[in-house]
């Protein structure tokens, strides 16, 4: 069964969105909860199919973990694990699960945990998270694509990170909660995924400071002094960055609630910079709008709080169409202009070199047969559909449910006219489909 999105484009979208929890937060804090010997309940917890993934990983480990989808809530309770190792099966299917090395290693002093191997958007290696584990004095041998590590006892200790990388200062972090004395990571990432691990990690009994800046201390603490918490994941960044984007793009008019909305300075900044309105309404929501073509822009990924990579390709389907050239170098990742192909099939002009693309707008988008090969390039796509006229396809939508909760149903809801189907009967459309389908758990 292959399911698909058909878009019909060109409508003016308006309304409110409400935005979920942020999974690239949750799924640490998820994570995180295997440090302490008793119940966690997480609440702001997105219905996808990433998060789902996450809870089995829980299991393996032997972690009682209930989800309540009405509430929005998870529960997890890591009383008693029985088992360090996460399986290939499940962490090739979603990468951050890697993350529960750090967490194994701090409380059980032992993981075996697959290896995540490249994705479509790159190599993505996880050499930065073993080094840091090895500082702690840990022993990491890799073996049938497996990572080993072992460790007598963690002893913090300094650590400094070629590149801010977001997996490696979070498995560090929650390896060095219980290490014997202080752990400092240099150059750390700062994204407010980051912060929020801490803030969470400190309500359960550890102590972390210095999350969001570029050097976090750890003082690790015992085993005892960790207890269970409730916490409420902070929203999503990027699904709040990729709702004002097609705001945007249809011309269209929205207020975008539930987010922080200084989570989002760098894109929103460049957004006005090409010709967008955006009113701060109140500490937790923004008013989007744009009357006028928009103005070509030049953009370079960066951590945060630099132009996030995530909205990347959300960026350059609206420069597809602007007044002028833009320029986007994308700095994190070797692949991740997957978009580009199927762009240039609904007639963008992009000429693409490694990581730099250049891009002539056009007047308009075609609609077209498109494929999503990975969550953000998907998710452009769409935006890319709701601007063109006629009818697109989405295919491989799985990978867009991986990170938008409901994606129909709010697009919907703001007056898109988008539809998920079952390759197998065409003619029959579940509009009130959720995200999570039974064949693809
Ligand atoms: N890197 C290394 N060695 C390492 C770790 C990272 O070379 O040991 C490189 C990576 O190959 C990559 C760069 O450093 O080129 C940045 O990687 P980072 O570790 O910061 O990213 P991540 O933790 O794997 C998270 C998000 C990504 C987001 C990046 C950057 C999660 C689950 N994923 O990935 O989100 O793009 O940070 O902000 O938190 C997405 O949501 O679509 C997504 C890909």
């Amino acid at each position: 069964m292959t399911e698909k999105i058909r878009i019909i484009g060109g409508k003016q979208l308006k309304g409110e969105v409400s935005v979920s929890g942020a999974k690239n937060a949750v799924l640490k804090l998820m994570a995180a909860a295997l440090l302490a010997k008793s119940e966690t309940k997480l609440y702001n917890v997105p219905e996808l199919t990433d998060v789902i993934i996450m809870l089995n990983v829980l299991e393996q480990l032997g972690a009682k973990v209930q989800y309540n989808k009405i509430e929005k809530s998870i529960v997890i309770n890591a009383e008693n694990l029985t088992g360090v190792r996460a399986s290939y099966e499940l962490v090739s299917r979603m990468r951050a699960s890697f993350v529960v090395l750090g967490a194994l290693v701090g409380r059980c002093k032992e993981a075996v945990v697959a290896l995540p191997g490249g994705c479509a958007i790159g190599e993505r290696k996880v050499d930065f998270h073993i080094k840091g584990l090895e500082t702690l004095g840990t022993t990491v041998k890799i073996e049938n694509g497996y990572v080993h590590a072992k460790a007598k006892k963690l002893i913090g200790g300094d650590i400094y990170l070629d590149i801010p990388s977001v997996g490696a200062t979070e498995n560090i972090m929650l390896a060095a909660v219980l290490a014997e004395g202080a752990t400092r990571i240099q150059n750390a990432a700062q994204e407010p995924e980051i912060v929020d691990l801490a803030n969470f990690l400190n309500a359960m009994g550890a102590d972390v400071n210095g999350a969001g800046t570029s050097e976090i201390l750890i003082n690790g603490v015992k085993q005892s002094d960790l207890h269970g918490v409730e916490y409420t994941t902070i929203p999503d960044r990027i699904e709040a960055g990729t709702y004002a984007t097609a705001f945007i793009a249809t011309k269209g008019k929205g207020i975008i609630k539930n987010i922080f909305p200084g989570h989002l300075t760098f894109y929103t900044s460049k957004l006005t910079k090409m010709g967008a309105d955006i009113k701060l309404l109140d500490p937790t929501s923004i008013e989007v709008s744009c009357k006028k073509r928009l103005e070509a822009v030049n953009i370079i990924t960066q951590p945060y709080p630099g132009f996030p990579t995530d909205l990347q390709s959300m960026a350059m389907a609206l420069a597809t169409v602007a007044n002028g050239v833009s320029i986007i170098t994308e700095s994190l990742y070797e692949n991740r202009f997957m978009q580009v192909p199927e762009l240039r099939k609904m007639g963008a002009d992009i000429h693409q070199e490694r990581n730099h693309a250049l891009i002539k707008g056009v007047k308009s988008l075609t609609s077209a047969n498109l494929r999503a090969s990975d969550l953000r390039a998907g998710a452009s796509l769409v935006i890319a559909a709701l601007m063109a006229n006629g009818e697109s396809i989405i295919d491989n939508i799985y990978h867009i449910d991986r990170g938008y909760e409901l994606l129909e149903q709010k697009f919907r809801m703001i007056g898109a006219d988008i539809v998920r189907f079952n390759d197998d009967e065409p003619d029959v459309v579940n509009q009130n489909k959720g995200n999570l389908s039974e064949s693809k758990l």
